[in-house]
């Protein structure tokens, strides 16, 4: 038995699953984070505490004999995350989570820095972790001092389950601090923000035994003594573990709120300059690169509140055949955008707005400007020479058929759809702590999930929508800069 636990923005989800890595048993608790002013979006490291302990105690109640069973367990976390602990172990302030922009000031000096993108692979983007150290620096001096140990959220659960700190290199690669080709923290980019070596945790793979589960919490839980807690990773990499997305090609289209096209690398090609993100993934020896938007069923979801009409509704309208691009054009820019613009002040808007447009025409605008600028992080991730061979669509938006077939049209490559079961990050997680257990290789845990359908592209209406693509494009230079 293996646990995998899921440290997300808004909740604690822990799988239980067997030595086949199939599940036997979940528990959800649910956190959220908090926006003291504008900009700021911070979590106490004890909520995640209090969830991990409602989690593997309804787990312990309802399964108990496959609990004590229990060899491994891995944590999946939320990226970027900046938890600062004293000497003692103590966490000094709230967690500054990925989606504050507080530093963003501080990121663009960092980005601007001699050789910071060249030793780490990424533009340094206002979500990242060093910029958050010198805003602390600069702003909460006092706290800054007494910084002994920066952990990223899901190194804080791998200090909270085993005493001990340490962090794995798919979570370590979005600190803006790791030197990503070479795998180990970087002399220079620690100076550049004012940290020492000393700061950071020590380095493990994901799959890579970083601690043993104390004593106190398996006694708790009703588990054995010995269990290993591995490395586990950032939660796009063990979303990528968790549906086999490994090798150089196999990848994901992942529409949740956010929106990523994700593919593993074989080797380290970064690409900073086209706001990809390259980051190690979480086996030795491999990689994987990202695009980010920032609002895809989030474009859905704000429709639906300024129409009254339900997602599913609005997606309803559309019927499930793709008609071929409509007149109306969205820029789907509401949070600002990653991938390719590294723009944190543009903003959404809605282009050729006519008399007789309608809800559905709206709907439609925006599926297809979530599917151009997924069709953007595409366009960068195949500049920087990685292949789309094979890729999943997951994510809450991937159940309107409609979308995934449009989204396959304007990418030009097919999109399989797993069958129901469990894929997610919580699974990658657990898959990394049975690598990590000695149960197989990389290769026979992390494989594809059953596949329930592949959509292909409409090759009657690929054309079509490379030209409407082509003016897309058009907009977001003729528009930035004005408000
Ligand atoms: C990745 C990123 C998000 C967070 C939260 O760069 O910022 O995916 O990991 O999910």
């Amino acid at each position: 038995m293996y646990l995998g636990l899921d440290m997300g923005t808004s909740g604690l989800r822990a799988l239980l699953v067997d030595g086949n890595g199939a599940p036997v048993g979940s528990a959800v608790r649910a956190y959220a984070p908090k926006h003291p002013h504008p900009g700021w979006s911070e979590q106490d490291p004890a909520d995640w505490v209090a969830a991990v302990d409602g989690a593997l105690g309804e787990l312990a109640a309802a399964h108990p004999q496959a609990m004590s069973a229990v060899r491994g367990m891995g944590v999946s976390g939320h990226m970027h995350g900046a938890t600062l602990l004293d000497a003692g172990g103590a966490v000094l302030r709230p967690c500054i989570l990925w989606n504050d922009t507080r530093s963003a000031a501080e990121a663009a000096e960092l980005d601007g820095a001699a050789a910071v993108r060249d030793l780490s692979g990424n533009i340094v983007f206002p979500g990242f972790t060093a910029p958050k150290l010198l805003w602390v620096a600069r702003n909460e001096p006092d706290v800054f001092a007494r910084t002994a140990t920066v952990l990223l959220p899901a190194a804080y659960m791998n200090f909270h389950l085993t005493g001990e700190r340490f962090a794995d290199m798919s979570d370590s690669a979005g600190t803006a601090w790791l030197d990503v080709g070479a795998r180990d923290w970087s002399a220079r980019l620690l100076e550049v923000s004012g940290m020492r070596p000393d700061q950071m945790p020590r380095l493990v793979e994901g799959c890579e035994t970083g601690g043993t589960l104390r004593p106190d919490l398996a006694d708790r839980w009703g588990m054995s003594a010995g269990v290993i807690v591995v490395g586990g990773a950032g939660d796009n990499a063990a979303s990528a573990c968790g549906v086999g997305a490994m090798r150089e090609g196999t990848g994901f289209v992942s529409l949740g709120t956010s929106g990523v096209v994700l593919t593993g690398r074989d080797g380290y090609a970064p690409l900073p300059e086209s706001a990809v993100h390259t980051f190690c993934h979480a086996v030795p020896g491999q990689w994987y690169q990202m695009g980010v938007i920032l609002a895809a069923t989030d474009s859905l979801n704000w429709l639906s509140r300024v129409t009254g009409a339900s997602p599913a509704e609005l997606a309803t309208e559309l019927g499930d055949t793709l008609d071929g691009p409509g007149a109306l054009r969205f820029m789907p820019y509401l949070s600002g955008e990653r991938t390719p613009h590294n723009d944190s002040r543009i903003r959404a808007g809605f282009l050729n707005i006519d008399v007789g447009s309608s809800r559905r025409d709206m709907t439609r605008a925006v599926m297809e400007g979530v599917a151009f600028a997924l069709c953007d992080c595409a366009e960068a991730l195949k500049a920087s020479g990685a292949r789309l061979d094979s890729l999943l669509a997951i994510g809450g938006g991937a159940q309107s058929r409609y979308w995934v077939e449009l989204i396959a049209t304007v990418l030009d490559v097919p999109l399989a759809l797993p069958d129901k079961g469990d894929f997610g990050a919580a699974l990658g997680a657990a898959r990394l702590a049975m690598v990590g257990a000695g149960a197989g290789t990389v290769d026979e845990i992390m494989t594809p999930p059953p596949v329930r359908e592949t959509i292909a592209p409409n090759a009657a209406l690929t054309g079509a929508y490379r030209d409407a693509y082509a003016a897309w494009r058009e907009i977001y230079p003729a528009v930035r800069g004005l408000t």
